[in-house]
């Protein structure tokens, strides 16, 4: 039980997410941990101090200028007593506070003053996400060695669809207990991870691609990150948010995908999880394709493209020492992902199913059968962030015990 006994100090800024924090304190009590709770002044605007103090079985921290406060606690002492600070919902306003390093409430000072680690779930509008303001704010947070989970992509509470949703409870408290259990456990160690789908050119308007969201792929990346890695993200085009903390590389074609790869050895670790088209269109028209007048449909020529993560685990001496791929399966998932894994000469492949059935392609969870040189082992069924930091734990593990290096 990881959680069992820390100390985590959750600030609680004025979002409309901050209703969810009550059930993020009450797993972390039912774990163990104990949650001392600070409230910028907006947040008790959308959740009572009551209901907080109830839950974290605690008294809530507000008001810097309190003097008891200063006297039994100190707000010095209140963000060191802290195994881990998180900060959710993190607000576009509170992230802009802490990158310009204010300390104009209890909150803010606590996060100026600590030496702990912090961990923040970011939620807001998605304009507010996407604003060159905060991107810049979250880009010098990162930097600084500030840990994100989330935000997730999805409709809001504003209406507007798009990244900005906080995190859920549950994959926060994964974030949570990732970063407390493995505490940097990658730190000076580089990862390389693929996600989301290509783009295949048939001319100038017009792809073959797939449904891939890249949900799964940027988790891992984020996974990574937290645990100290210094992570490469080589996507294809996807709606999410760009993991913080993450170096991330846009490409469209598997080609290009492929150069990426490459270009970012040596890695530790790689994790191949983009849905790369097997085939593209053997040329692409140099101008859009126009119907022609016998009413004939054109006939596309295909050419089978690179295969990144067979090319990533027989890259010899540039070999990172863990190569890790997916399996999406419709059938035979187990037997076919086992073929996969000595085909493609990777040390791990991650087997999901994928028939529509399963809501996995595009959707939030995964189903997956974990296989290995000893074996398989079946996950249960949870959600892709959770997925993330069960298989970063593993590679944690795993190149520990390898010595990490490539
Ligand atoms: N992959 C890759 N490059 C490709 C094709 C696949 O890197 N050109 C990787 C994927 O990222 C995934 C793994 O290979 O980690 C398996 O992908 P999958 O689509 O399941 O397998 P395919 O090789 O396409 O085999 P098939 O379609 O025959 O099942």
């Amino acid at each position: 039980m990881v959680l069992d006994g820390k100390r985590i100090l959750l600030v609680i800024a004025g979002g409309i997410a901050a209703y969810k924090c009550l059930e993020l304190i009450r797993r972390l009590r039912e774990r163990g941990a104990f949650v001392r709770c600070v409230m910028t002044r907006a947040a008790a605007e959308f959740v009572t101090p009551l209901s907080v103090a109830a839950l974290s079985e605690d008294k809530v921290y507000g008001d810097l200028f309190s003097l008891t406060d200063e006297h039994e606690m100190g707000h010095i002492r209140l963000s060191r007593e802290a195994d881990l600070v998180v900060v959710a919902p993190a607000t576009a306003h509170i992230l802009a506070r802490m990158a310009g390093g204010l300390a104009d409430d209890l909150a803010t000072t606590l996060l100026l003053a600590t030496d702990k680690r912090v961990l923040v779930a970011p939620a807001m509008n998605v304009r507010m996400w996407e604003h060159a303001a905060t991107a810049a704010n979250v880009a010098t947070l990162a930097a600084r060695g500030i840990l994100f989970v989330g935000p997730r992509e999805g409709p809001m509470a504003c209406g507007e669809f798009g990244p900005g949703r906080m995190a859920e409870p549950a994959d926060i408290l994964a974030a949570i207990e990732g970063t407390l259990a493995d505490d940097g456990a990658l730190a000076g160690l580089r990862a390389l991870v693929t996600s989301g789908p290509t783009v295949e050119p048939i001319d100038p308007v017009r792809f073959i691609a797939n449904r891939s969201s890249g949900r799964q792929g940027h988790a891992i990346a984020a996974a990574l990150a937290r645990r100290g890695a210094a992570t490469t993200l080589v996507t294809g085009p996807t709606a999410l948010a760009d993991p913080p903390g993450v170096t991330v590389v846009r490409v469209e074609t598997a080609r290009e995908m492929l150069a990426a790869a490459l270009a970012a050895l040596p890695a530790s670790v790689a994790v191949c999880s983009a849905a790369v088209a097997d085939w593209r269109p053997a040329e692409a028209a140099a101008q859009k394709l126009k119907k022609n007048d016998a009413g004939k449909a054109p006939r596309i020529a295909l050419a089978e493209n690179p295969d990144i993560l067979a090319t990533l685990a027989g890259a010899g001496n540039r070999r990172p020492a863990l190569v890790v791929g997916f399996a999406a399966e419709t059938e035979n998932v187990v037997e076919n992902a086992t073929a996969k894994r000595a085909r493609k000469g990777c040390d791990w492949i991650l087997a999901n199913d994928v028939s529509p059935a399963t809501g996995t392609f595009g959707g939030a969870v995964n189903t997956i059968h974990w296989i290995t040189a000893s074996g398989v082992e079946a996950w249960p069924r949870m959600s892709k962030e959770a997925v993330a930091e069960r298989l970063a734990e593993r590679i944690a593990a795993a190149l520990a015990a390898k010595g990490g290096r490539p």
